[in-house]
């Protein structure tokens, strides 16, 4: 057992000690280890596609792959040989891969390289990652154990919880990610706001609840990038991130397994919450692998906010 997760004085600790001391099982912090080291892997994919761009040439003139499939052939190989991981569903895959011999313990879901599309423009992009115990074909309060991103901006940072708490590590210049965070806890109200989907797409009760948002003095802040705009909320301890039913596509655009959950499993152990509006993000039954679902998350004031408007 480990010396308790609030009894340090210094503030000089690694993602591992992080989780040893947290009290984190011995195999799911060896798992979260694994996968925050491939994100250096994928940060290093991310500075050589920007070095080509810039007028590079890889030196092996081979065909390259684009940067989410190469980020989520890294992860699924870099998992397989974990030891802990049975299956792995991405969006970067048909279906559910099988890993290992079905007695490892977990599941993991992943969008390898999500918002890739603006690596071209040097915005921050990033990793979703969860970790499911029992069969992802259920609600993630049922299956999710843990659940981290990555993001790659002009610093690295990682973002993590398996239950107890919501922390943020930043990559060192040594390679090691040391605690920034620890133990996030979002205010009850925030003051940024990030709409997603265009306007002339909503629907009449979105449009009031983003127009209530504005008159309230709430900022725009959306990059379109699905972890940098969560991650703005998360360490701006506030704020609503939304992408909404639309009129031509009711159930948004994110998927359910592999952006909502992961997200909503750190924002809820971050004191916030997540909704489509009607039912936790957390509660809503998984039916397939790419099912969509509408999104209102971040602090929990304008949680509730956008069910009274949707519900109205
Ligand atoms: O799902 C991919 C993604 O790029 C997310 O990262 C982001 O939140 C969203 O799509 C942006 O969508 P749009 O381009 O419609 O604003």
């Amino acid at each position: 057992m480990g010396e308790g997760i609030n009894d340090y004085t210094q503030k000089l600790i690694d993602l591992r000690r992080h989780m040893w001391m947290a009290g984190v099982e011995v195999e799911l912090r060896r798992l979260i280890w694994q996968i925050a080291v491939v994100g250096k892997y994928i940060s290093a994919k991310i500075h050589e596609a920007n070095r080509k761009q810039a007028g590079f040439k890889n030196v092996y003139g081979e065909e390259q792959l684009s940067l989410d499939r190469a980020s989520d052939e890294i992860l699924k190989n870099q998992l397989g040989f974990s030891g802990f991981v049975r299956e792995y569903a991405s969006e970067e895959q048909e279906g559910i891969v099988k890993l290992g011999d079905g007695t490892e313990k977990y599941i993991v879901t992943a969008d390898p390289l999500d918002g890739s599309s603006l690596v071209d423009t040097n915005l921050a992009i990033g990793t979703i990652i969860g970790i499911h115990r029992e069969s992802v074909f259920a609600t993630g309060r049922a299956t999710l154990v843990g659940a981290l991103y990555i993001t790659y901006g002009p610093l690295i940072t990682m973002v993590y919880s398996a239950g107890k708490g919501t922390h943020e590590f930043v990559l060192n210049r040594e390679g090691e990610y040391m605690l920034s965070e620890e133990s996030i806890k979002l205010k009850e109200r925030g003051s940024i706001f990030s709409p997603g989907g265009l306007r002339r797409d909503w629907t009449p009760a979105h449009r009031k609840l983003v127009e209530q948002l504005e008159t309230s003095g709430y900022k725009l802040r959306y990059s379109g990038g699905f972890v940098p705009d969560i991650n703005q909320i998360i360490i701006k301890k506030g704020g609503l991130f939304t992408y909404p039913a639309l009129q031509k596509s009711p159930q948004g655009k994110l998927r359910l397994l592999f952006e909502l959950q992961p997200m909503a499993y750190l924002m809820e152990n971050a004191g916030g919450a997540a909704t489509d509006g009607r039912e936790d993000i957390l509660n809503i039954k998984v039916e397939k692998l790419d099912q969509c679902s509408p999104v209102y998350i971040g602090s929990k004031t304008e949680v509730q906010l956008a069910k009274q408007y949707l519900s109205a």
